[in-house]
């Protein structure tokens, strides 16, 4: 059980890095979500991150590394488009799936032979993973720190209160503040041909296309690549999400600032535009539990940029099973 969080301090962080050598879990804030990080090199370590989780085995994590230095150690044959978005998105909310090196083992990339790289632009994420590799570590495998289908935590408080009864003592979570973005990082795959955008985030398509000067894919149903975000259902909170119809009086309700709140709803969120909703979306899905609401409806967004990302997320938090 982890009672405390440590705010994120040169001292503090230098001992997450070590406690991450020791093999322990640290949650750190990245600019995205908070991760749930782990040394990418320790099977046993990584286990933990699963079991902390409940994440099936075959669902990979993204490693996260702090230079560029490291990409041909984690990855092989890295296409020159690739090598491009990450010379300009990196450090940021952007992941490569890109073809694996020897060291990124199966227990990392859930036996696929491609791996999930990131350079986050967190201070923080950046100073821990920085120190980390100072200590002789090469990556941090980190997922969301959030129990499995469930939504990612964006304050170190959120972290505790979703995972700190399956986390030890010798765990750690680093207090970083808020997360900027909000959403989880964009996700490219590099690996089958043409480039594909499997998760969209803050890294719109628009850009990526402008950077590549090409057109490109986002996801199919017919890829076969295993991301836990593309599942049908995820990011959920225990209330039920509805993007279509009314609320009753009681229900949580979350739009941009200009819609009103429908009579008797509960506003959880009035966000002036789309990269606030980004921010808060989360919180205000994870203070509709704390109120034990049952029902939340959501108003869709509209424009470019991280609107897809929004629209993703509320869309698969609203496909729930009944
Ligand atoms: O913003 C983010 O990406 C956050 C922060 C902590 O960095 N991390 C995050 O991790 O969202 P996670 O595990 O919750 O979501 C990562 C997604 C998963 O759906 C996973 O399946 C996919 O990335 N992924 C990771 N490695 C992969 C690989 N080798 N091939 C295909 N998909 C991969
Ligand atoms: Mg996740």
């Amino acid at each position: 059980m982890v009672r405390t969080l440590s705010s994120a301090t040169p001292f503090s962080i230098k001992k997450a890095a070590f406690s991450l050598m020791q093999g322990e879990l640290v949650s750190f804030p990245t600019e995205t979500v908070y991760g749930l990080g782990a040394d990418a090199l320790n099977e046993k370590a990584v286990a933990k991150v699963y079991k902390v989780k409940a994440r099936p085995l075959d669902h990979p994590l993204i490693v996260h590394i702090s230079t560029l230095n490291l990409l041909d150690k984690w990855a092989t044959a890295v296409p020159s488009g690739a090598l491009k978005i990450a010379n300009t998105f990196w450090p940021g909310p952007l992941t490569l799936i890109l073809t694996r090196n020897y060291i990124a083992k199966d227990f990392v990339t859930g036996g696929q032979d491609k791996v999930g790289l990131r350079i986050p632009s967190h201070p923080t994420a950046l100073a821990l993973l920085s120190e980390f590799e100072k200590l002789g570590g090469l990556g941090v495998a980190a997922p969301s720190a959030n129990r499995f289908g469930a939504v990612s935590p964006t304050s170190a408080e959120d972290v505790k209160l979703e995972l700190g009864e399956y986390l030890t003592d010798s765990d750690l979570i680093l207090d970083g503040g808020t997360c900027n973005i909000g959403l989880e990082s964009t996700i490219i795959d590099f690996t089958q041909g043409m480039p594909k955008i499997l998760r969209p985030g803050k890294i719109s398509i628009e850009l990526v296309q402008d950077v590549l000067k090409c057109k490109i894919e986002t996801y199919s149903s017919t890829n076969k690549t295993k991301v836990s975000g593309l599942l049908e259902s995820h990011y959920s909170p225990k209330a039920k999400v509805f993007l279509t119809g009314n609320p009753k009086p009681g229900d949580g309700f979350i739009a941009l600032a200009n819609i009103q709140t429908p009579k008797g709803a509960i506003r959880l969120a009035s966000p002036n535009n789309n990269d606030e909703f980004a921010q808060i979306l989360y919180a205000a899905l994870r203070n509709a539990d704390k109120l034990g609401l049952r029902s939340i409806y959501i108003i869709p967004v509209f424009g470019e940029g991280i609107a897809s990302a929004i629209n993703d997320r509320i869309f698969k938090a609203s496909n729930f099973k009944n």
